[in-house]
Protein backbone atom coordinates (compact mmCIF):
# COMPACT_ATOMS: atom_id res chain seq x y z
CA UNK A 1 0.00 0.00 0.00
CA UNK A 2 1.52 3.33 -0.93
CA UNK A 3 1.55 5.76 1.55
CA UNK A 4 0.46 9.45 1.07
CA UNK A 5 3.04 11.86 2.53
CA UNK A 6 1.24 14.76 3.59
CA UNK A 7 1.52 18.28 4.78
CA UNK A 8 -1.15 20.02 6.61
CA UNK A 9 -0.61 23.66 6.04
CA UNK A 10 -2.73 25.87 8.51
CA UNK A 11 -2.71 24.04 12.11
CA UNK A 12 -6.32 25.94 13.53
CA UNK A 13 -9.08 24.39 14.66
CA UNK A 14 -9.93 21.92 11.97
CA UNK A 15 -6.29 21.27 10.90
CA UNK A 16 -5.09 20.29 14.03
CA UNK A 17 -8.37 17.60 13.85
CA UNK A 18 -7.12 16.62 10.31
CA UNK A 19 -3.42 16.24 11.76
CA UNK A 20 -4.68 13.74 14.43
CA UNK A 21 -6.59 11.45 12.50
CA UNK A 22 -3.27 11.36 9.73
CA UNK A 23 -0.94 10.34 12.62
CA UNK A 24 -2.37 7.50 13.58
CA UNK A 25 -3.67 6.49 9.81
CA UNK A 26 -1.55 3.89 7.97
CA UNK A 27 -2.45 5.16 4.50
CA UNK A 28 -0.80 8.18 5.12
CA UNK A 29 2.79 9.56 6.34
CA UNK A 30 2.28 12.81 8.38
CA UNK A 31 5.48 14.55 6.98
CA UNK A 32 5.47 18.12 7.35
CA UNK A 33 3.11 21.06 9.18
CA UNK A 34 3.11 24.57 7.91
CA UNK A 35 1.91 27.57 9.85
CA UNK A 36 2.53 31.34 10.32
CA UNK A 37 2.89 30.66 13.74
CA UNK A 38 6.42 29.03 14.68
CA UNK A 39 4.84 27.83 17.72
CA UNK A 40 1.81 26.25 16.30
CA UNK A 41 4.01 24.79 13.87
CA UNK A 42 6.65 23.36 15.68
CA UNK A 43 4.59 22.18 18.88
CA UNK A 44 2.11 20.87 16.12
CA UNK A 45 4.80 18.56 14.52
CA UNK A 46 5.96 17.35 17.88
CA UNK A 47 2.42 16.65 19.20
CA UNK A 48 0.94 14.97 15.99
CA UNK A 49 4.53 13.29 15.50
CA UNK A 50 5.06 14.85 11.36
CA UNK A 51 8.56 15.24 10.45
CA UNK A 52 9.26 18.67 9.25
CA UNK A 53 7.22 22.04 10.08
CA UNK A 54 7.51 25.20 8.18
CA UNK A 55 6.58 28.61 8.31
CA UNK A 56 6.50 29.05 4.89
CA UNK A 57 4.03 27.37 2.24
CA UNK A 58 6.55 27.44 -0.52
CA UNK A 59 8.67 24.97 1.59
CA UNK A 60 5.84 22.33 1.25
CA UNK A 61 5.83 23.05 -2.54
CA UNK A 62 9.59 22.68 -3.57
CA UNK A 63 9.65 19.47 -1.19
CA UNK A 64 10.55 16.30 -3.32
CA UNK A 65 9.15 14.46 0.67
CA UNK A 66 5.41 16.29 0.17
CA UNK A 67 3.42 13.90 -1.86
CA UNK A 68 0.14 15.99 -1.20
CA UNK A 69 -1.23 18.79 0.72
CA UNK A 70 -4.33 19.23 3.21
CA UNK A 71 -5.39 23.19 3.39
CA UNK A 72 -7.12 24.65 5.80
CA UNK A 73 -6.02 28.22 6.16
CA UNK A 74 -8.61 31.52 6.04
CA UNK A 75 -10.81 31.65 2.86
CA UNK A 76 -9.16 34.73 1.17
CA UNK A 77 -6.00 32.43 0.82
CA UNK A 78 -7.31 29.68 -0.88
CA UNK A 79 -7.53 30.55 -4.15
CA UNK A 80 -4.02 31.86 -4.67
CA UNK A 81 -2.52 28.87 -2.46
CA UNK A 82 -4.63 26.66 -4.38
CA UNK A 83 -3.57 27.71 -7.81
CA UNK A 84 0.35 27.83 -6.44
CA UNK A 85 -0.13 24.20 -5.77
CA UNK A 86 -1.18 23.08 -8.49
CA UNK A 87 1.67 25.02 -10.30
CA UNK A 88 3.69 23.29 -8.37
CA UNK A 89 2.29 19.67 -9.12
CA UNK A 90 0.89 18.93 -5.83
CA UNK A 91 -2.00 17.70 -5.27
CA UNK A 92 -4.19 19.31 -2.71
CA UNK A 93 -7.36 18.76 -0.36
CA UNK A 94 -9.04 21.99 0.20
CA UNK A 95 -10.79 22.58 3.04
CA UNK A 96 -14.63 24.02 2.15
CA UNK A 97 -15.09 26.44 0.68
CA UNK A 98 -13.37 26.22 -2.51
CA UNK A 99 -12.81 29.64 -2.94
CA UNK A 100 -14.61 33.21 -1.91
CA UNK A 101 -15.04 34.05 -5.50
CA UNK A 102 -17.08 32.15 -8.22
CA UNK A 103 -14.43 32.79 -11.21
CA UNK A 104 -12.14 31.88 -8.51
CA UNK A 105 -13.32 28.73 -8.04
CA UNK A 106 -13.60 28.01 -12.00
CA UNK A 107 -10.41 29.24 -12.27
CA UNK A 108 -8.97 26.47 -9.68
CA UNK A 109 -10.91 23.93 -10.99
CA UNK A 110 -10.19 24.10 -14.92
CA UNK A 111 -6.44 25.15 -14.06
CA UNK A 112 -6.63 21.89 -11.81
CA UNK A 113 -8.48 19.69 -14.71
CA UNK A 114 -5.72 20.76 -17.58
CA UNK A 115 -2.42 20.01 -15.17
CA UNK A 116 -4.14 16.83 -14.25
CA UNK A 117 -3.57 18.03 -10.84
CA UNK A 118 -5.98 15.91 -8.52
CA UNK A 119 -8.11 18.47 -6.18
CA UNK A 120 -10.54 18.07 -3.78
CA UNK A 121 -12.59 20.17 -1.45
CA UNK A 122 -13.28 18.53 2.15
CA UNK A 123 -17.28 18.99 1.97
CA UNK A 124 -17.07 15.67 4.68
CA UNK A 125 -20.83 15.10 4.52
CA UNK A 126 -20.74 13.55 1.54
CA UNK A 127 -18.93 10.80 3.58
CA UNK A 128 -21.49 10.33 5.90
CA UNK A 129 -23.23 7.34 4.80
CA UNK A 130 -26.36 8.11 5.79
CA UNK A 131 -26.13 11.75 3.69
CA UNK A 132 -24.54 9.54 1.13
CA UNK A 133 -27.56 7.67 1.33
CA UNK A 134 -30.23 10.10 1.20
CA UNK A 135 -28.54 11.51 -1.93
CA UNK A 136 -28.94 8.31 -3.65
CA UNK A 137 -32.47 7.80 -2.66
CA UNK A 138 -33.50 11.02 -3.83
CA UNK A 139 -31.42 10.50 -7.12
CA UNK A 140 -32.72 7.62 -8.37
CA UNK A 141 -36.28 9.12 -7.64
CA UNK A 142 -37.62 7.29 -4.30
CA UNK A 143 -39.14 10.57 -3.53
CA UNK A 144 -40.65 11.12 -7.08
CA UNK A 145 -40.80 14.59 -8.49
CA UNK A 146 -39.23 16.95 -5.87
CA UNK A 147 -41.19 19.50 -4.06
CA UNK A 148 -39.64 20.85 -1.07
CA UNK A 149 -36.11 20.65 -0.04
CA UNK A 150 -35.17 22.21 3.64
CA UNK A 151 -31.77 22.53 4.94
CA UNK A 152 -31.65 23.47 8.87
CA UNK A 153 -28.34 24.40 10.74
CA UNK A 154 -29.01 25.57 14.37
CA UNK A 155 -25.77 25.63 15.16
CA UNK A 156 -23.67 27.84 18.41
CA UNK A 157 -20.55 29.32 18.58
CA UNK A 158 -19.34 31.38 21.68
CA UNK A 159 -17.37 34.70 21.07
CA UNK A 160 -13.61 32.74 20.86
CA UNK A 161 -14.97 31.45 17.49
CA UNK A 162 -14.07 35.60 16.49
CA UNK A 163 -11.51 36.51 18.85
CA UNK A 164 -9.03 33.38 18.30
CA UNK A 165 -9.47 33.44 14.32
CA UNK A 166 -10.31 36.95 13.51
CA UNK A 167 -10.56 36.19 10.01
CA UNK A 168 -13.67 34.69 10.86
CA UNK A 169 -15.39 37.85 11.42
CA UNK A 170 -13.73 39.52 8.34
CA UNK A 171 -16.36 39.58 5.29
CA UNK A 172 -13.42 40.19 3.08
CA UNK A 173 -10.78 36.99 4.51
CA UNK A 174 -14.05 34.89 5.48
CA UNK A 175 -16.65 35.97 2.81
CA UNK A 176 -19.37 35.84 5.18
CA UNK A 177 -20.72 33.91 7.87
CA UNK A 178 -22.93 31.30 8.48
CA UNK A 179 -24.11 30.55 5.46
CA UNK A 180 -21.01 30.35 3.58
CA UNK A 181 -18.96 28.48 6.67
CA UNK A 182 -21.49 26.59 8.01
CA UNK A 183 -25.03 25.63 5.95
CA UNK A 184 -22.50 25.38 2.94
CA UNK A 185 -22.12 21.83 4.08
CA UNK A 186 -25.62 20.91 4.05
CA UNK A 187 -26.87 23.11 0.96
CA UNK A 188 -23.75 21.03 -0.72
CA UNK A 189 -26.11 17.31 0.16
CA UNK A 190 -29.32 19.09 -1.06
CA UNK A 191 -27.79 20.12 -4.11
CA UNK A 192 -26.01 16.86 -4.80
CA UNK A 193 -29.44 15.23 -3.53
CA UNK A 194 -31.71 17.04 -6.11
CA UNK A 195 -28.92 17.22 -9.00
CA UNK A 196 -30.53 20.63 -10.18
CA UNK A 197 -28.68 23.72 -10.10
CA UNK A 198 -31.25 26.42 -8.76
CA UNK A 199 -32.14 29.36 -10.87
CA UNK A 200 -32.92 31.89 -8.81
CA UNK A 201 -32.42 32.58 -5.27
CA UNK A 202 -33.94 34.84 -2.29
CA UNK A 203 -31.65 35.54 0.88
CA UNK A 204 -31.86 37.47 4.08
CA UNK A 205 -29.44 37.86 6.59
CA UNK A 206 -28.93 39.45 10.42
CA UNK A 207 -27.07 39.06 13.70
CA UNK A 208 -28.66 37.78 17.23
CA UNK A 209 -25.26 36.85 18.85
CA UNK A 210 -22.66 39.08 17.40
CA UNK A 211 -24.04 42.61 16.49
CA UNK A 212 -20.82 43.85 16.50
CA UNK A 213 -18.93 41.28 13.67
CA UNK A 214 -18.90 41.85 9.86
CA UNK A 215 -20.31 38.68 9.07
CA UNK A 216 -24.16 37.32 9.47
CA UNK A 217 -24.46 35.06 12.48
CA UNK A 218 -27.87 34.06 11.52
CA UNK A 219 -29.24 33.48 7.27
CA UNK A 220 -32.08 32.28 5.61
CA UNK A 221 -32.26 31.42 1.66
CA UNK A 222 -34.62 30.45 -0.33
CA UNK A 223 -33.89 29.17 -4.17
CA UNK A 224 -36.15 27.81 -6.91
CA UNK A 225 -35.40 25.42 -9.60
CA UNK A 226 -36.49 24.87 -12.88
CA UNK A 227 -38.51 21.72 -12.04
CA UNK A 228 -40.74 23.95 -9.69
CA UNK A 229 -38.69 22.37 -6.54
CA UNK A 230 -38.11 24.95 -3.74
CA UNK A 231 -35.24 24.75 -1.59
CA UNK A 232 -34.80 26.50 1.63
CA UNK A 233 -31.81 26.85 4.64
CA UNK A 234 -32.35 28.44 7.54
CA UNK A 235 -28.57 28.35 9.10
CA UNK A 236 -27.76 30.37 12.67
CA UNK A 237 -24.89 30.10 14.67
CA UNK A 238 -26.51 31.56 17.84
CA UNK A 239 -29.06 28.56 18.82
CA UNK A 240 -29.28 28.40 22.48
CA UNK A 241 -28.57 24.57 22.36
CA UNK A 242 -26.60 23.50 19.28
CA UNK A 243 -27.85 20.28 17.37
CA UNK A 244 -26.79 18.56 14.44
CA UNK A 245 -27.50 19.85 11.06
CA UNK A 246 -30.79 18.43 9.18
CA UNK A 247 -31.92 17.95 5.50
CA UNK A 248 -35.51 17.34 4.37
CA UNK A 249 -36.33 16.20 1.04
CA UNK A 250 -40.26 15.83 -0.10
CA UNK A 251 -41.38 14.56 -3.21
CA UNK A 252 -44.74 13.65 -4.32
CA UNK A 253 -44.11 10.02 -3.59
CA UNK A 254 -42.20 10.17 -0.43
CA UNK A 255 -39.69 11.88 1.60
CA UNK A 256 -36.80 10.83 3.22
CA UNK A 257 -35.03 13.23 6.43
CA UNK A 258 -31.39 13.07 7.62
CA UNK A 259 -29.85 14.24 10.89
CA UNK A 260 -26.46 14.72 11.71
CA UNK A 261 -26.98 14.02 15.34
CA UNK A 262 -25.17 10.97 15.77
CA UNK A 263 -27.21 7.35 16.23
CA UNK A 264 -29.82 9.17 14.45
CA UNK A 265 -31.33 6.90 11.53
CA UNK A 266 -32.39 8.21 8.16
CA UNK A 267 -36.19 8.68 8.45
CA UNK A 268 -37.53 7.32 5.53
CA UNK A 269 -41.41 7.61 4.22
CA UNK A 270 -43.65 6.12 1.25
CA UNK A 271 -41.92 4.93 -1.97
CA UNK A 272 -38.51 6.41 -0.98
CA UNK A 273 -37.82 3.24 1.13
CA UNK A 274 -37.07 1.56 -2.31
CA UNK A 275 -33.62 -0.22 -2.76
CA UNK A 276 -31.21 2.09 -3.85
CA UNK A 277 -27.78 1.27 -5.48
CA UNK A 278 -24.76 0.84 -3.06
CA UNK A 279 -22.45 3.26 -2.04
CA UNK A 280 -19.84 4.45 -4.82
CA UNK A 281 -16.59 6.38 -2.98
CA UNK A 282 -16.87 6.07 -0.15
CA UNK A 283 -14.01 3.83 1.71
CA UNK A 284 -13.88 2.67 4.61
CA UNK A 285 -13.23 5.13 8.14
CA UNK A 286 -14.21 5.69 11.33
CA UNK A 287 -15.03 9.22 10.85
CA UNK A 288 -16.64 11.36 7.74
CA UNK A 289 -13.77 13.45 7.60
CA UNK A 290 -11.01 10.67 7.51
CA UNK A 291 -13.13 8.86 4.69
CA UNK A 292 -12.67 11.85 2.80
CA UNK A 293 -8.81 12.10 3.54
CA UNK A 294 -9.07 8.60 2.38
CA UNK A 295 -11.04 9.40 -0.89
CA UNK A 296 -8.48 12.27 -1.83
CA UNK A 297 -5.45 9.89 -1.28
CA UNK A 298 -7.51 6.91 -3.34
CA UNK A 299 -7.39 9.41 -5.97
CA UNK A 300 -3.72 10.51 -5.80
CA UNK A 301 -2.58 7.42 -5.28
CA UNK A 302 -4.24 5.05 -7.63
CA UNK A 303 -6.21 7.47 -9.82
CA UNK A 304 -10.02 6.99 -8.94
CA UNK A 305 -11.09 10.41 -9.12
CA UNK A 306 -13.15 11.26 -5.73
CA UNK A 307 -16.45 12.60 -5.10
CA UNK A 308 -15.51 15.92 -4.03
CA UNK A 309 -13.25 17.07 -7.16
CA UNK A 310 -12.84 20.99 -7.18
CA UNK A 311 -15.32 21.19 -9.80
CA UNK A 312 -18.50 19.73 -7.73
CA UNK A 313 -17.69 22.53 -4.88
CA UNK A 314 -18.79 25.46 -7.45
CA UNK A 315 -22.77 24.88 -7.02
CA UNK A 316 -23.22 25.51 -3.61
CA UNK A 317 -20.83 28.55 -3.88
CA UNK A 318 -23.17 29.80 -6.46
CA UNK A 319 -26.06 29.11 -4.51
CA UNK A 320 -24.66 30.82 -1.46
CA UNK A 321 -23.03 33.96 -2.85
CA UNK A 322 -26.94 34.38 -4.74
CA UNK A 323 -28.41 34.76 -1.87
CA UNK A 324 -26.14 37.03 -0.58
CA UNK A 325 -26.19 39.22 -3.38
CA UNK A 326 -30.19 39.22 -2.68
CA UNK A 327 -29.89 39.58 0.94
CA UNK A 328 -27.06 42.79 0.45
CA UNK A 329 -29.92 44.36 -2.24
CA UNK A 330 -32.67 43.15 -0.77
CA UNK A 331 -33.66 42.22 -4.07
CA UNK A 332 -35.90 38.90 -4.60
CA UNK A 333 -35.51 36.33 -7.87
CA UNK A 334 -31.38 36.48 -8.08
CA UNK A 335 -30.54 34.58 -11.04
CA UNK A 336 -27.46 32.20 -10.29
CA UNK A 337 -24.43 32.60 -12.38
N1 LIG B 1 -14.79 20.77 7.26
C1 LIG B 1 -15.08 21.26 8.44
O1 LIG B 1 -15.88 20.70 9.19
C2 LIG B 1 -14.42 22.53 8.90
C3 LIG B 1 -14.46 22.91 10.24
C4 LIG B 1 -13.81 24.08 10.61
C5 LIG B 1 -13.16 24.86 9.65
N2 LIG B 1 -13.17 24.46 8.35
C6 LIG B 1 -12.48 25.22 7.30
O2 LIG B 1 -11.08 25.10 7.53
C7 LIG B 1 -10.42 26.29 7.14
C8 LIG B 1 -9.66 26.83 8.34
O3 LIG B 1 -10.58 27.16 9.35
P1 LIG B 1 -10.20 27.13 10.90
O4 LIG B 1 -11.45 27.43 11.64
O5 LIG B 1 -9.45 25.88 11.23
O6 LIG B 1 -9.24 28.38 10.99
P2 LIG B 1 -8.20 28.76 12.15
O7 LIG B 1 -8.16 30.23 12.22
O8 LIG B 1 -8.52 28.00 13.41
O9 LIG B 1 -6.83 28.18 11.58
C9 LIG B 1 -6.20 28.72 10.45
C10 LIG B 1 -4.71 28.49 10.59
O10 LIG B 1 -4.09 28.88 9.37
C11 LIG B 1 -2.85 29.53 9.69
N3 LIG B 1 -2.46 30.32 8.53
C12 LIG B 1 -2.96 31.50 8.10
N4 LIG B 1 -2.33 31.90 6.97
C13 LIG B 1 -1.41 30.95 6.68
C14 LIG B 1 -0.46 30.79 5.65
N5 LIG B 1 -0.31 31.70 4.68
N6 LIG B 1 0.36 29.70 5.69
C15 LIG B 1 0.23 28.77 6.67
N7 LIG B 1 -0.67 28.89 7.69
C16 LIG B 1 -1.47 29.95 7.68
C17 LIG B 1 -3.20 30.34 10.94
O11 LIG B 1 -2.03 30.71 11.65
C18 LIG B 1 -4.06 29.35 11.70
O12 LIG B 1 -3.30 28.52 12.55
C19 LIG B 1 -11.52 27.19 6.59
O13 LIG B 1 -11.63 26.99 5.21
C20 LIG B 1 -12.75 26.71 7.29
O14 LIG B 1 -13.96 27.00 6.61
C21 LIG B 1 -13.76 23.30 7.96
Amino acid sequence: MRKLRTAVVGLGDIGRNVAGFLRFDPHFIPQAVVDLDETRAREGARRFRFREWFTDYERVLTSDNVDAIYLAVPHHLHHSMLMKAIDAGKPVLCEKPITIRIDHAEEVAERAEQAGVPVAVNYQYRFDRRADRLIRIVRSGGCGKLISVRCLVPWSREPSYFSHSAWHASMQAAGGGTLLTQASHVLDLALLAINEEPVEAWGWSTSHRFPDVEVEDTAFGSLRCASGAMLQVASTMAAGVERGLSLEVVGDRGSVTYRADAGSPLSIRGGANARVKPPSGIPRGIHALQRSMRAFRNWVVGGERSIHAAATAIPVLRAVQACYTSARNGSVGVPLN
